[in-house]
């Protein structure tokens, strides 16, 4: 059922800037914009869209809780917060959607009214608690009773704020009719989401029955205008979930939109329910392509507990970057968290991974072999000679390590294609402690040899920089500097990724120039 030819397009969650950023969305935004690189860097028509989620109960409360009006209040957030954590993390998106621009308002009113036209939406009375942090009307299962302050309440299970009973007329969205096909469309694309826990979670939801959806409110203003009644407006998540067809062109540009569409959705497991559910439902009534897959990673877990700005828990990005880098913190979370899992942050395990694994063992194996080479070949990348077994394993390495790590690429698993590509950080780092070149270089007999396995590292060093470069953007790029790769092979990122893992690209008689220390040592913060 799906069009767009090889075109890889891939979204974040649009992200609520009621408030500041914090490392889940930044989690999340790394773990896209490196699927994004590395699809880009293998040739695919790649597209790469994130942004804002501006309208809503929320919105509108933090706007009037800080004395200005909610345009004011998400203008300023975003111009000063939500931008310069695309700068901070080094993200590569090819666009940025805010759902208060008008491209995106007419095409949703546009949509609205289609559902509306095909019959899929009718006015009926809608009475039930709502939870304003997740902007949602909760589903038994999700109510809890509240302790302390809210002793006597139901409040939010994730939230755990108290909820709201809200009576009102409503527009409904004929959810209830896309059971069937839903489950349909389960059975017969069964990494339609993704991991499998996410896939059953949804099924099980969905075999449990479907309401109709409430799709607008009349209680306040701060949303889409829903077309045919003015004293409506657009529910906030069919707003939302709007913008990874509005941002493609749905309604404007039909050429743009036929190319992207239909897209990858990369998403928190608290929002899974509404890509996965909700969103496909809505596609269908339209009478449009289902997205592709939608993929759900797990929580960050600080203290044990979903971090979270609204609980105070919530970490700044760049309360990590300024002391570590954007490329450590690509790094970190993308490896130390298997991509659907929940994940424990703690300083103590950052550090630890940053010392052993990028600064002694990646960082360490680029600088020193750049150092011999500057060294013991007056810095011109030697000849290789004969190849012995040893040398041999290393390319073996390499061209599984590449293989590998694409396959984990495709099943959206950064951390395994993390994994397979420090395969080579280890074997090079053995053959060079095994074959001692500091040895052979102390012998004008072996000098063969000491071209051989420097040739050797820095080759595998060339297949490093290539296939980390989506991971890690910046440390590549001086590495590929520092290799003197540029000139024979031109950038980095022109590398084709799927390529990668073939032996001898690296030409000999490139010229390294030293590198500083790729990972330099971090005062620990107090
Ligand atoms: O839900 N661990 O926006 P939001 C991991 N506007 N990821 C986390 C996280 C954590 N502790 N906390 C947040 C919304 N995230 C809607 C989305 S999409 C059409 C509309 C990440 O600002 C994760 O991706 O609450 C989660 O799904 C998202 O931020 C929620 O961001
Ligand atoms: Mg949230």
């Amino acid at each position: 059922m799906t069009s767009g030819g090889d075109s890889f397009y891939i979204t974040t969650p649009i992200y609520y800037p009621s408030d500041l950023p914090h490392i889940g969305h930044g989690y999340t935004t790394v773990a896209v914009d490196t699927l994004a690189r590395w699809h880009r860097q293998a040739g695919d028509d790649t597209w790469m869209l994130t942004g804002t989620d501006e309208h809503g109960q929320k919105m509108l409360r933090a706007a009037t809780a800080n004395g200005v009006t909610p345009q004011e209040w998400v203008d300023k957030l975003v111009e000063e917060s939500w931008f310069p954590l695309l700068r901070t993390l080094d993200v590569a998106n090819d666009d940025f959607i805010r759902t208060t621009q008008a491209r995106h308002e007419e095409r949703v009113q546009q949509f609205v009214q289609a559902l509306f036209d095909r019959g899929y939406i009718y006015a009926g009375e809608y009475e039930a608690l709502y939870c304003v942090g997740c902007e949602e009307f909760k589903p038994e299962a999700e109510i809890v009773d509240g302790t302390g302050p809210f002793e006597g309440l139901k409040v939010c299970a994730i939230h755990s704020k108290p909820l709201e009973l809200l009576q009102e007329k409503n527009y409904f969205f004929k959810l209830s009719e896309f059971q069937d096909r839903l489950l349909a469309l389960y059975k017969t694309q069964p990494d339609f989401v993704r991991p499998d826990s996410a896939r059953n979670e949804v099924v099980s939801f969905v075999k449990s029955g479907l309401k109709d959806l409430s799709i607008s409110r009349s209680a306040f203003d701060w949303g889409i205008r829903v077309p045919w009644d003015d004293s409506h407006v657009i529910y906030v998540w069919v707003d939302a979930l709007l913008n990874y067809a509005t941002a493609v062109g749905y309604g404007t540009d039909p050429e743009q939109f036929d190319r992207r569409w239909p897209a990858y959705h990369v998403v928190g497991k608290d929002i899974l329910r509404f890509h996965a559910v909700i969103w496909p439902a809505m596609l269908m009534a339209a009478g449009l392509d289902v997205p592709r897959g939608i993929f759900a990673h797990g929580w960050l877990l600080v203290g044990g507990e979903k971090m979270s700005k609204s609980k105070l828990t919530g970490i700044a990005p760049t309360e990590i970057t300024d002391v570590f880098g954007a490329d450590a913190y690509r790094f970190y979370f993308l490896s130390a968290i298997a991509f659907g899992q929940d994940g424990s942050f703690s300083w103590e395990d950052l550090s630890a991974r940053y010392q052993a694994e990028l600064a002694n063992g990646f960082g360490n194996l680029a600088s020193r072999t750049v150092a011999m080479i500057d060294r013991y070949f007056d810095g011109v990348v030697p000849a290789a000679g004969a190849a012995e077994e040893i040398d041999l394993r290393v390319q073996r390495v390499v061209a599984d390590a590449a293989t590998n790590a694409d396959a984990a690429i495709e099943r959206f698993r950064p951390d395994e294609a993390i994994d397979a590509i420090w395969t080579i950080v280890d074997e090079l780092n053995g053959y060079i402690t095994e074959n001692e070149p500091w040895a052979l270089a102390k012998d004008e007999a072996k000098r063969e040899r000491l071209s051989t396995v420097l040739y050797t590292a820095a080759e595998g060093l060339r297949a490093l920089a290539v296939l980390l470069s989506p991971v890690m953007p910046a440390s590549t790029a001086k590495l590929w500097d520092a290799l003197g790769a540029e000139p024979g092979l031109g950038e980095l990122t022109a590398q084709p990724l799927r390529a990668a893992g073939s032996w001898g690209q690296l030409p000999a008689g490139a010229t390294v120039t030293p590198l500083t220390p790729l990972f330099p040592r971090v005062e620990q913060p107090a």
